[in-house]
């Protein structure tokens, strides 16, 4: 992953604030597209605090184009309660991410592990792909039990040393090479 990997401007930081709003765009929304919304969020709403403190119309403004608006709301309310309730101070365990508007199990897997080492897994659509065709999962992935297995997968696979690249090298396998129609396994890193 270190030596493949995408340089995407999320990739950069390791401010929690900007490592979170990238993982809010990126849900739901493609790589690409959040690409150029990303940089113009940032430079309106460089901290938390001045989200917080942001009209909600300006923040659906700069959201215009991006869609699940519900999104930029409840991102606006957790920078509230970021700067309001916890003192401006970040959650670090996925636990406590997960206790924010808008921040479930995934991205808040996503956000501890890459902005603070945390190890905590992440499942995305990517990541599913993947787990199900290494460990030869046939059963039918919206299945809770499958979901449950799969979770437990990405966890107990998860690098207690880097969590943060682990977790997005998963991704980035499924995004770039476990490709859900023609994927390109002679390149696969675990192909073996
Ligand atoms: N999708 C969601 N989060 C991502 C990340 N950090 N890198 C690449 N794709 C992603």
């Amino acid at each position: 992953f270190r030596r493949h990997r995408r340089d995407l401007p999320w990739r950069k930081t390791r401010d929690p604030y900007a490592i979170w709003v990238s993982e809010i765009m990126l849900q739901q929304t493609r790589v690409e597209t959040v690409i150029s919304y990303y940089p113009r969020f940032l430079e309106k709403f460089p901290t938390v605090t001045s989200l917080a403190h942001a009209p909600e119309d300006d923040v659906l403004k700069l959201w215009e184009g991006l869609g699940y608006y519900s999104r930029a709301l409840n991102l606006h309310k957790a920078a509230g309660i970021v700067t309001d309730k916890l003192n401006g101070q970040f959650p670090r365990t996925a636990g406590e991410w997960q206790s924010l508007p808008g921040v479930g199990r995934y991205t808040a897997g996503a956000i501890a592990s890459i902005a603070y080492g945390v190890r905590a897994p992440v499942l995305d659509g990517n990541v599913k792909r993947v787990l199900t065709r290494l460990y030869a999962i046939g059963e039918r992935i919206d299945r809770s039990e499958t979901i449950h297995r799969l979770w437990q997968l990405a966890d107990e696979l998860v690098s207690p040393r880097s969590p943060g690249d682990f977790n997005q090298a998963m991704m980035e396998l499924g995004a770039r090479l476990c490709l859900p129609k023609k994927p390109l396994c002679e390149q696969c890193p675990i192909h073996r």
